[in-house]
């Protein structure tokens, strides 16, 4: 083989399972790989040349015709033929070749063949045409696939836009329906306080003591539910009352709040320290109810701390606004945190901090009702710290 083309050709054509040939333009068989050898049983001696002639079994003018054409391109060019192997067996064969050129100049260009039975060529048709069918398969799933996403991308915000119509149509007639349940349970409560108190006043001498007893605390369950539905109420109208949006100057409501609860509670000893010029833009009066709410719990649960402390400030964290109502008060058990803003749940016992339960979820609609968040922060008689933010 020639040198120039030994190292090329020889790493190349061993690493491919095809039988391949490199041929001088004048037919001389330059080198042939392990492929090539099975198929034509090259056994000749090294130093040797083969000419194609040699295991060329068909008509000479043709096979001479076809080198002439592979000599001229690089394109590979197919011609079908039937080949002689060394053994003396003929096999008709695909051939496919074409001119190659050496690095080195002074090495002619050769032409490289490439040689299938045709049994070998067939199978390879029918696997490539099961790929063929394979990637049609798969080009039509992914243009299904493309077009069903099309049609829920069209679809989507339609789909969103007609959902939150109807749960804010559902969420309205809930609100409506609490809200006249409320109401109408309200007088028959009135009605079960009343006569009891008529019972007990007016009848009270042909009552047996026990029965008096009862009768008491029947009212105080009565009054009791009188409460829980007011709070339902109060928490129904923040959602539906309409958010009258202004300028809202935050420290000087915490001053009133926090003057209110002084005068309800005059002995209390509590420092507060409230941030100079909290502004936001808000509905003054829902933001009133929140940060009495907010005050009025710091207030409640630091009753049991010798310097009680209060603060209300704010802090920038990127474009937003977080506003921080703290206290150094009993604090809570962080596990329970999620509980905090649901109706009704109370991280304490009520002989130990009165309550029902409603007003940070009163607070929590509020600051939604703004478009912000709120969370919270504490620690068993370590304090609690409860933010806020609001974008409305
Ligand atoms: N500043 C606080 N420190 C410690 N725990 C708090 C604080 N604020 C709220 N909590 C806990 O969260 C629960 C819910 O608070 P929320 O304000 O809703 O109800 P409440 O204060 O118990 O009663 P209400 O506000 O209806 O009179 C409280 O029962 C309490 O366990
Ligand atoms: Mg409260």
């Amino acid at each position: 083989m020639t040198p120039s083309f030994a190292l090329n050709f020889d790493t190349l054509a061993r690493s491919l399972p095809d039988a391949l040939c490199l041929v001088s333009r004048d037919g001389i068989l330059l080198g042939a790989n392990a492929g090539a050898r099975r198929l034509l049983q090259l056994d000749s001696p090294d130093g040797v040349p083969v000419t194609l002639a040699d295991i060329f079994a068909g008509p000479r003018d043709e096979f001479a015709q076809f080198m002439t054409q592979c000599a001229r391109t690089s394109e590979p060019v197919p011609g079908g033929f039937v080949l002689r192997a060394g053994n003396g067996t003929v096999t008709p064969c695909i051939l496919s070749g074409h001119l190659i050129h050496s690095t080195s100049a002074d090495v002619p260009p050769a032409i490289l063949l490439r040689i299938q039975t045709k049994s070998e060529f067939v199978r390879g048709f029918t696997v490539l045409n099961e790929k063929i069918r394979e990637l049609e398969h798969e080009i039509l799933r992914r243009t299904q696939a493309q077009q069903e996403l099309q049609h829920h991308q069209e679809h989507l915000e339609e789909l969103v836009e007609e959902r939150t119509r109807e749960l804010r149509v559902a969420n309205k007639e809930l609100e409506a329906f609490c809200y006249s349940v409320s109401h109408d349970l309200r007088a028959p409560l009135r009605a079960i306080d009343g006569f009891s108190r008529v019972l007990a006043e007016d009848h009270g001498e042909n009552l047996e003591p026990g029965a008096h007893a009862a009768l008491e605390r029947m009212r105080a369950a009565a009054q009791r539910m009188g409460v829980v539905i007011d709070e339902l109420l109060a928490l129904s109208r923040i959602t539906r009352a309409q958010l009258e949006v202004e300028g809202v100057d935050l420290t000087e409501l915490a001053h009133d709040a926090l003057a209110r609860l002084r005068e309800s509670d005059p002995h209390r000893h509590v420092t507060a320290h409230i941030a100079e010029g909290l502004h936001a833009r808000g509905d003054p009066d829902l933001l009133s109810v929140a940060l009495d709410n907010l005050l009025g719990n710091a207030w409640k649960y630091t009753v049991n701390v010798d310097e009680a402390t209060i603060e209300l400030f704010a802090r920038t964290e990127g474009e937003e606004v977080v506003y921080i109502v703290r206290d150094n008060g009993a604090g809570f058990d962080m596990r329970f945190a999620d509980k905090l803003f649901r109706p009704f749940e109370r991280l304490h016992r009520v002989d130990e901090f009165p309550g029902i339960g409603i007003g940070l979820a009163i607070v929590q609609r509020v600051v939604h009702r703004h478009g912000g968040r709120i969370w919270a922060e504490g620690a068993v008689n370590a304090g609690a710290n409860f933010y806020f933010t609001l974008s409305a």
